[in-house]
Parts: structure tokens; C-alpha cells; sequence
């Protein structure tokens, strides 16, 4: 007799891209926030609930839906590519982020390709360029969702480290001239750079630099074409210090850059919109591969962004946002100051912008997963990213263990101070060194 209970299935035939895949430390990090509701959440990511743009969308939503053909417009598909209207206005929208006339820019809104998130365009940029093997180099330490990626993609990430001027472009220089000598220039696709306020660091690359790795790539174009992938996903979140050019705008001829922002970070993560420019034989490659994914964003979301554009709700959003988040970062800052010991070699970053603040400990602190800080801290009542996600190993396959990224975005402006102190209490409980008095309350 066989009942179906006996007969065991055999493993799911998964392929070879979801047997490589890992999953996103987020999801761990979202899991251990929920089971501990009390928690000051310092890692995650999030933007802040409080100034979400709640009033401006419902507005805007009922001025789109009780305009019987806009609303119709607006629940019908659009194209692959985006909303017409709003590539427009996102294409006068960069301009003015550059202090440039929109026919100053290299590209126009032909090459803006609307994403469902800048995450998917990451996606798409990868899946169209690299084949597994391919080379794309970044920054140690890089934004760990898009690492994440490219391991699914089975791409080759070699990094060069960074410092507060942003990736070390030198290192870039010298890794592409061993690569040529070793016959591997071929395989190098991409330069993958978070030019703006960083995730994790909070730190920026500096204009000498920008034009410098531009002048890089374009030394090499005849040998290899290899694009600069700019992760700008935090630029309008700036707090104070100058407005920076993208490389995107450098590349007069939109031959070597791709800019992606989003809408994600200055005004509603869920939107999720994101939106690329990138040169024309690209564009086309991505629309194929977006062809397979969803064949075009959400586009009652797009005609929400491009109302927020127009009737200006999203810059006076975006000034919202700076104001309350600049203030959120000079809280942390302040708490740092005040409770982290300062005398055991413990540093930390001084962004102008973004949503992070990294912290780097003494070698003899491990802040990963499996060392006991991490649950320590979650006991204090306080969560943090380990630091380790966010790098790829060095040659020998080392990964440094000894760091935090601390985000101020999505904690409440009156937990800030205690959240550090609770992280300090246990930093400090770690160290061998005497606690100096004058950090003791
Ligand atoms: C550096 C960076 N790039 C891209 C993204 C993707 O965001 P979204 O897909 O919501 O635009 C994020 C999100 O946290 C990010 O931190």
C-alpha cells in the first residue's frame, strides 16, 4: 500500500542561480528588530517614518483619480522605459542637481530608464553587462545589498579601500594595470561607486577624485569599455558642504557613466521608483532584460512622482527631510562625542549627508554576527549593522571584523543619545583599556 506521507519528495531542482544566491543579511536584521519591539534600531536603513509625505500623496493620489482619463492613464500600463512625462521632468530634475541647463547634460530623457527602486536598476545593469566571472570593481567597504547581487550574478567583486575622500581612485588605477598584465582587462565591466554619502561610511568621493576615475576609464576605453555605475541614491539627502557634480555629467558624450537616484530616500521608499540615465547602447540591453522583469514600473506610483515634481510637494519635501535629518545626524554625532571612549583608538565618520555614521573599534572588538556584541547589544535594548556584511574579502581572505554602521534614519530623534550610550556601555565592557572619568556620568 503507498500513501503520499511515505513517499518522500526529492529536493526542489533549484537552478544553479538560486543555489548560489544567499539571502540578504536584511532579512535577518528586519526579523531580530521585530522580535525585539523595544529595541533603539540603529541599523536599519530605513527612512524616517514621521515625515513620510503622507498628506502631499493622498492629495495628489485624489487630484489623479478624480480626473476620469488621468486616473484611467494612471491604472493602465505605461511603457517599459517610464512614464514619458516624467522622464521629462527627472531630466530637468538632474540638471538641476549639476547647476547645469538640461541641454548641458550628455544624455537627455531618452536615456532615463524608470526602475522600480535605483535597486532593480542596479539589478539590470548587472544582468545585461556581466557574465559569471566578469569583474566589477568597488569599494571596500560597498553597499551590501548590491555586493549581494553581483554574488548572485556570479560576478567577481575586487575592491580597493576607501578613505574619507571616497574610493581610492589610485587603487583602481593599479588594480586595472595588474588586471591588463594579466590578461584580464576583458573581463572587467563595471565600476560600481556610491558617490554620495555612502552606504555604510556616510562619506562622499571627492570632486579631484571623480574627475580622476573618469579620466581612468576613459584611458582605457579603446582596450576595454568599462562603465562607471554611480550609486547616487543619497545625494539630495545633504546636510551641509558643497553640491558636487556626478561623473555622469563629466562624460560629455554619456559613453562611460551611469547615474542612478531615487525617489526611495528623498521622498517615499514606497514608491519605489528609481530612475537611471545611461548611455544609448545600454538602454536598449536593460529595456530587453526590464522587458522580462515587469515590463515597465508601477505607474499610478509614476504619475504620483511626477505630480509631487510639478506642484513642487517633493522639494519642499526634500527641504523637510534635510532639516530633519541634519538634525538627526548632529544628534548622533553629539552622542558619539559623549559616550563612545575616545582614548582606545575608536574613530567614527563625519558625514555632510545621508543616513550613516561608521563606526570602526579597535581590532579587538568583533562587532559580526556570531561574536557575542552583537547579542549583547541587542540584550542592551540597541541594534546595529555589523560591519563585515558590508566587505568583501581581501586577498587572503580576510574581513574586518571590528566595525558598525550606525544609521540615524529611521530612530526616533529622543532615542538617538541613549541608543549610543547603550552601545557604548557595551563597547566599553569589551575593551581591556581603563575607562577615562571624564566619559563616566
Ligand atoms: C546605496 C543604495 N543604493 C540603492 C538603494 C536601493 O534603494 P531603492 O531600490 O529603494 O531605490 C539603497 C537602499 O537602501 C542604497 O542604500
Amino acid at each position: 500500500m503507498s500513501s503520499r506521507a511515505e513517499q518522500p519528495l526529492p529536493p526542489l531542482p533549484l537552478s544553479t542561480k538560486a543555489r548560489r544566491t544567499r539571502e540578504q543579511p536584511i532579512s535577518f536584521l528586519i526579523e531580530t528588530a521585530l522580535r525585539n519591539p523595544g529595541l533603539i534600531n540603529l541599523a536599519a536603513g530605513l527612512v524616517d517614518p514621521l515625515t513620510l509625505p503622507v498628506d502631499e500623496c493622498a492629495e495628489i493620489t485624489r487630484r489623479i483619480l478624480s480626473d476620469p482619463s488621468r486616473g484611467r492613464a494612471a491604472l493602465q500600463y505605461d511603457t517599459t522605459v517610464g512614464l514619458r512625462p516624467l522622464r521629462q521632468k527627472l531630466h530637468e530634475h538632474i540638471a538641476a542637481l549639476e547647476g547645469l541647463a538640461p541641454r548641458e547634460l550628455g544624455f537627455t530623457s531618452d536615456h532615463i530608464v524608470v526602475t522600480t527602486g535605483s535597486q532593480q536598476a542596479l539589478y539590470l545593469v548587472g544582468d545585461a553587462l556581466l557574465d559569471p566571472g566578469d569583474i566589477v570593481i568597488a569599494a571596500n567597504p560597498s553597499y551590501f545589498v548590491y555586493t549581494g547581487t553581483l554574488q548572485s550574478l556570479d560576478a567577481k567583486v575586487l575592491c580597493v579601500p576607501m578613505d574619507d575622500d571616497g574610493m581610492d581612485v589610485e587603487a583602481v588605477a593599479q588594480l586595472l594595470a595588474r588586471l591588463e598584465g594579466e590578461g584580464r582587462l576583458p573581463r572587467v565591466k563595471l565600476i560600481y561607486c556610491t558617490s554620495y554619502f555612502d552606504n555604510p561610511t556616510g562619506l562622499s568621493l571627492s570632486v579631484a577624485r571623480r574627475k580622476r576615475l573618469l579620466e581612468i576609464v576613459l584611458s582605457l576605453r579603446h582596450r576595454q569599455r568599462i562603465l562607471i555605475h554611480e550609486d547616487a541614491a543619497y545625494r539630495e539627502l545633504r546636510y551641509d558642504g558643497p553640491a558636487m557634480r556626478s561623473m555622469k555629467s563629466m562624460d560629455p558624450d554619456n559613453r562611460h557613466t551611469i547615474l542612478s537616484l531615487t525617489f526611495s530616500k528623498p521622498f517615499a521608499p514606497g514608491l519605489k521608483l528609481g530612475y537611471t540615465a545611461m548611455p544609448d547602447d545600454l538602454l536598449h540591453a536593460v529595456l530587453q532584460q526590464k522587458g522580462n522583469h515587469d515590463f515597465g514600473s508601477a505607474n499610478l506610483a509614476q504619475h504620483i512622482a511626477l505630480e509631487a515634481m510639478r506642484d513642487g510637494s517633493y522639494d519642499k519635501h526634500v527641504a523637510v527631510l534635510i532639516r530633519s535629518y541634519r538634525a538627526k545626524r548632529d544628534a548622533i554625532l553629539a552622542a558619539l562625542e559623549r559616550f563612545m571612549p575616545r582614548d582606545a583608538g575608536i574613530t567614527w565618520t563625519h558625514p555632510h549627508g545621508g543616513l550613516y555614521v561608521w563606526l570602526t573599534l579597535p581590532p579587538s572588538v568583533d562587532t559580526s554576527r556570531e561574536a557575542g556584541i552583537f547579542d549583547e547589544c541587542v540584550s542592551h535594548g540597541v541594534m546595529y549593522v555589523p560591519g563585515e556584511y558590508c566587505f568583501q574579502p581581501d586577498e587572503l581572505g580576510r574581513i574586518p571584523q571590528n566595525h558598525m554602521r550606525l544609521s540615524f534614519g529611521q530612530v526616533d530623534p529622543g532615542q538617538i543619545a541613549p541608543g549610543i550610550e547603550r552601545l557604548a556601555q557595551v563597547v566599553r565592557a569589551q575593551l581591556t583599556i581603563e575607562y577615562s572619568p571624564q566619559h563616566v556620568e
